[in-house]
């Protein structure tokens, strides 16, 4: 696929400019175009994320004690609830008491939203957080 170019000018504080200079340089950006370029599709799918429109692609990342209860039942029974939003699975035994789940999501953002909400809430989770990215279609490179 070709991919077609614009040109827009964008007037920027000349210190905010430098800064952003500098940034490109050290995150080894050849240009300061790519970086920009990265920085609005972070924002496109920030935005997507909030307004719940489009699928999504992501991680739900655990930490919680298996002692506790019912815990891993409880986290198991949520991911068949959300069948379809759940591809995969990753269990870390970190140590004696604390394991690491990371549980690899994708669909209607809405709904993967809804399920790391329910599991990150979920009594015994001690630290939990959704990580989005897109499915890369709607996404131009
Ligand atoms: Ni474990």
């Amino acid at each position: 696929m070709s991919k077609s170019l614009s040109r827009f000018s964008v007037s920027l504080p000349t210190a905010l400019l430098k800064d952003l200079d500098q940034m490109v340089q050290q995150k080894g950006y050849t240009n300061r175009s790519l970086a920009i370029a990265d920085m609005i599709r972070d924002g496109l799918v920030s935005h997507r994320q909030q307004t719940g429109e489009g699928e999504v692609a992501g991680t739900v990342t655990l930490l919680f004690d298996h002692h506790r209860s019912h815990v891993q039942e409880t986290l198991t029974r949520m991911q068949h609830d959300h069948l379809h939003q759940v591809i995969s699975t990753f269990h870390v035994h970190l140590n004696h008491d604390n394991c690491l789940e990371v549980i690899v999501v994708r669909g209607e953002a809405r709904l993967v939203k809804k399920l790391a909400d329910r599991l990150i809430a979920a009594k015994g989770v001690k630290h939990g957080k959704l990580t989005i990215t897109s499915v890369g279609l709607d996404l131009p490179a």
